[in-house]
């Protein structure tokens, strides 16, 4: 039986002030002349965690590698902290505080968790025994394992890896695509709990996710994403009771929502039927 685990979080709006993150009208794609976003816009305030959900092939990883260099902007812009950041490279956004943790191939399987860990920061090496104290003490669980190779790892354990690998240059702006994907519902919650405390260290975070009902609670502001357009955006717990948003993104999902609100009712940090869509 799945475990019970309170994700509850004080939900905000967008605050005022300047993005951290910010990401206007982008249209981009893999093929000459095929656009898989279509005008997709983001903002990420300072401190936020923000969650991308939508359908298969909406575009939530090609929005990811957009942001992080990684697919050609054809056209809008993306900035950072005011600047612009519109097509640099993904080692120049590390530098300038930018972290990216790919759904797959994101450890290097026959380097130690260590040396994964020391991967993350080829650029500035001088600082790798610093960071990974502080690093460590995100993922303890990885301490006394850190000499054995990454490829011998479960994916739940890959995953720590990999985002630990990610923070290792110290970023400021975290983009997790699906850490939670095939993971157990135990492993999962462990996922989204970890993702909520390397926010609340500091780090602003992106987080891309198939369980939508999962990211909307944690995140404070999320968007639904649809054939590479925003369709919705909100506050997490404000898109997860909106009836057009249940119709269309979270399926079947409606009726547990409806048995969370009556179950909750009064408490709104509780929600006993969310171990049921692990
Ligand atoms: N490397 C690529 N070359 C060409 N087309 C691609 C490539 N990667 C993705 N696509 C296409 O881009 C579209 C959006 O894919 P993307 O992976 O961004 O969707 P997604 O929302 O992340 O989906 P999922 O929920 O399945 O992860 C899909 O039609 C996909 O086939
Ligand atoms: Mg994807």
């Amino acid at each position: 039986m799945s475990t019970v685990i309170d994700l509850s979080i004080v939900h905000r709006g967008a605050p005022g002030g300047e993005p951290l993150l910010r990401a206007d009208n982008l249209v981009a794609g893999y093929l000459p002349g095929v656009n898989i976003l279509q005008g997709c816009s983001l903002v990420l305030h300072p401190g936020e965690l923000v969650g991308i959900i939508g359908p298969n092939g909406a575009g939530k990883s090609t929005l990811l590698k957009a942001l992080f260099g990684l697919v050609n902007v054809r056209s809008g812009t993306l900035t950072l902290d005011g600047e612009d950041i519109t097509n640099l490279r993904a080692d120049v956004l590390v530098r300038r505080g930018v972290g990216f943790v790919p759904q797959t191939n994101n450890v290097f399987p026959t380097l130690t968790i260590e040396e994964n860990l020391q991967m993350g920061v080829y650029q500035t090496p001088a600082v790798f025994k610093e960071r990974l104290e502080v690093v460590l003490d995100l993922f303890p669980e990885l301490t006394k394992r850190r000499k054995q190779a990454a490829g011998a790892l479960s994916g739940g354990e890959r995953q720590m890896v990999a985002m630990a690998r990610a923070l290792m240059p110290e970023p400021s702006v975290l983009l997790l695509d699906e850490p939670s994907a095939g993971l157990s519902p135990v492993r999962q919650d462990e996922a989204f709990l970890r993702t909520r405390r390397i926010n609340r260290a500091g780090v602003s975070v992106v987080i891309v996710e198939q369980n939508a009902r999962r990211c909307l609670q944690i995140c404070d502001r999320a968007y639904v994403l649809d054939q590479g357009r925003n369709a919705y955006s909100g506050p997490g717990r404000e898109l997860m009771n909106d009836p057009k948003v249940i119709e269309l993104y979270l399926g079947t999902l409606a009726t547990d929502v409806d048995a969370a609100r009556a179950t909750a009712d009064g408490d709104g940090d509780s929600h006993p039927t969310d171990a049921k869509d692990a």
